[in-house]
C-alpha cells in the first residue's frame, strides 16, 4: 500500500446519518450520506432502534454510491475505517459489522476509530494538515468537548466538556419548547436572525470558573421556565428574541472556554466541529473572538462538521500514514469509547 496516499473508505452508523467516505490521502472523493433523521422528527430526538434499522437498509445504497462518485472499485481500496464509538450500540454495530465483511472479504485492512477524533481530523480536507498541536471545540447533539490535540493520530486530550447537555441537545430541546421542530439547531439558527440576542438575560452556564467544563441544562430549564411564564400571563412569546437570547449564551460560553484552553496551554490554533459548529452565530462570535486573541480559527465546511463518512476516511488515512497498526478483526462497538482511544 502507498503509505502517504491511500485510498481509504470510511464508514460513520454512529447515530442517524449512514456516512461512507473515500479519500486519497488528504483529497476528498466521495462523500455520501444517507440520514434517518426525517424519521425520528416525530419522537422529538434519534430513536436508536430505528436509527440501527435504517442503517441496515442505507449502508449498501451508500457505499454503492461512495464508490460510484469517486469513480474508484471497491477492489481499489488500500484500507477501510469505520466508527467503533463512541455513539449508540445498535448503531455502530451496524457500521463495525458491514466494516469487518467488507475489510475480510477483500483481504484489507481496517482501522476502528474515535468518532470525536474524526471529527477533528476532517478539517485536512478542506484546510490542509492539522497544526501540532491544536486545541478542538466539538460540539453537537451527541458530545461536547474541548481537546487538547498534540496529534490526531496518536494523542488526543480531553480538557473540558458537559456536565450534562450537549450543546445540540440543548439546540434540540429548546426548539421543542418553542415547537420549531427537530433537529432545532439550524431552525433556532435562522430565527434568530430575526432576534435580539439582549432581549433576554438567560444564564450562561459557565459550570465552574476555574474549570473548563460547561453545563446547558440550566440554561435549557431557564428558556422553558421563562417561555412558560409569558403563556401563562397570555402574552405572545417573542420566538425570535428567545431563540437569539438562548444562542447568544450558548456560543458565549464555547467561545469563552475555548479561548481560555488556547490561552493556558499557549495554542494558537483553535478548529471547531461538530454539527452546532454550521451554527452561523458561532462561527462569527469565535472569528471575532479569535481574531482579538491572536487564535488562527479553522472550521470545516457545514457539510463536514455533522456526521459524515469523509471524517472517519480521513482519521483512516491518517492511520495508515503514521504507519500505525490496523485493528484486530475482532475489534468491538465502543458505545462509549474514551477520547484519548483514537483507534482499537
Ligand atoms: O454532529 P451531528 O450531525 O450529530 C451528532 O453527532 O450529534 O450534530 C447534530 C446536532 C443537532 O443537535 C443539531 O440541532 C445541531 O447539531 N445543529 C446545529 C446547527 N446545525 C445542526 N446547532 C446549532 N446551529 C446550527 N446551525
Ligand atoms: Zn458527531
Amino acid at each position: 500500500m502507498i503509505r502517504d496516499e491511500p485510498l481509504v473508505l470510511g464508514i460513520e452508523t454512529s447515530c442517524d446519518e449512514t456516512g461512507v467516505g473515500i479519500v486519497r490521502g488528504h483529497t476528498l472523493l466521495a462523500d455520501a450520506i444517507a440520514s434517518s433523521v426525517d424519521q425520528h422528527a416525530r419522537f422529538g430526538g434519534v430513536v436508536p432502534e430505528v436509527a440501527s434499522r435504517a442503517h441496515l437498509e442505507a449502508m449498501g445504497p451508500t457505499i454503492d454510491r461512495a464508490l460510484a462518485d469517486a469513480g474508484v472499485k471497491f477492489t481499489d481500496v488500500d484500507a477501510f475505517a469505520v466508527t467503533a464509538g463512541p455513539g449508540l450500540p445498535g448503531a455502530l454495530m451496524v457500521g463495525v459489522a458491514a466494516a469487518k465483511a467488507y475489510a475480510l472479504s477483500l483481504g484489507k485492512p481496517l482501522y476502528g476509530v474515535n468518532h470525536l477524533a474524526a471529527h477533528v481530523c476532517v478539517d485536512q480536507l478542506e484546510h490542509g494538515p492539522l497544526p501540532k498541536p491544536c486545541v478542538a471545540l466539538l460540539v453537537s447533539g451527541g458530545h461536547s468537548s474541548i481537546l487538547l490535540v498534540p496529534d490526531v493520530a496518536g494523542e488526543v486530550h480531553s480538557l473540558g466538556s458537559t456536565v450534562d447537555d450537549a450543546a445540540g441537545e440543548a439546540f434540540d430541546k429548546v426548539a421543542r419548547v418553542l415547537d420549531l421542530g427537530f433537529p432545532g439547531g439550524p431552525i433556532i439558527d435562522r430565527m434568530a436572525r430575526e432576534g435580539d440576542p439582549a432581549a433576554i438575560a438567560f444564564p450562561r452556564g459557565k459550570y465552574k470558573d476555574g474549570t473548563y467544563d460547561f453545563s446547558f441544562s440550566g440554561l435549557k430549564t431557564a428558556v422553558a421556565r421563562w417561555v412558560e411564564a409569558k403563556e401563562r400571563a397570555g402574552e405572545p412569546v417573542p420566538v425570535s428574541d428567545v431563540a437569539a437570547s438562548f444562542q447568544e449564551a450558548v456560543v458565549d460560553v464555547l467561545t469563552q472556554k475555548a479561548l481560555k484552553v488556547c490561552k493556558d496551554n499557549d495554542v494558537h490554533d483553535l478548529l471547531i466541529g461538530g454539527g452546532v459548529a454550521a451554527n452561523s452565530r458561532l462561527r462569527t462570535l469565535a472569528a471575532e473572538r479569535c481574531e482579538a486573541a491572536g487564535v488562527r480559527l479553522r472550521v470545516p465546511r457545514p457539510k463536514l462538521c455533522t456526521d459524515n463518512g469523509a471524517m472517519v476516511a480521513a482519521l483512516g488515512s491518517e492511520l495508515v500514514a503514521s504507519g500505525r497498526a490496523p485493528s484486530d478483526l475482532q475489534l468491538p462497538a465502543d458505545s462509549s469509547l474514551p477520547i484519548e482511544t483514537i483507534t482499537l
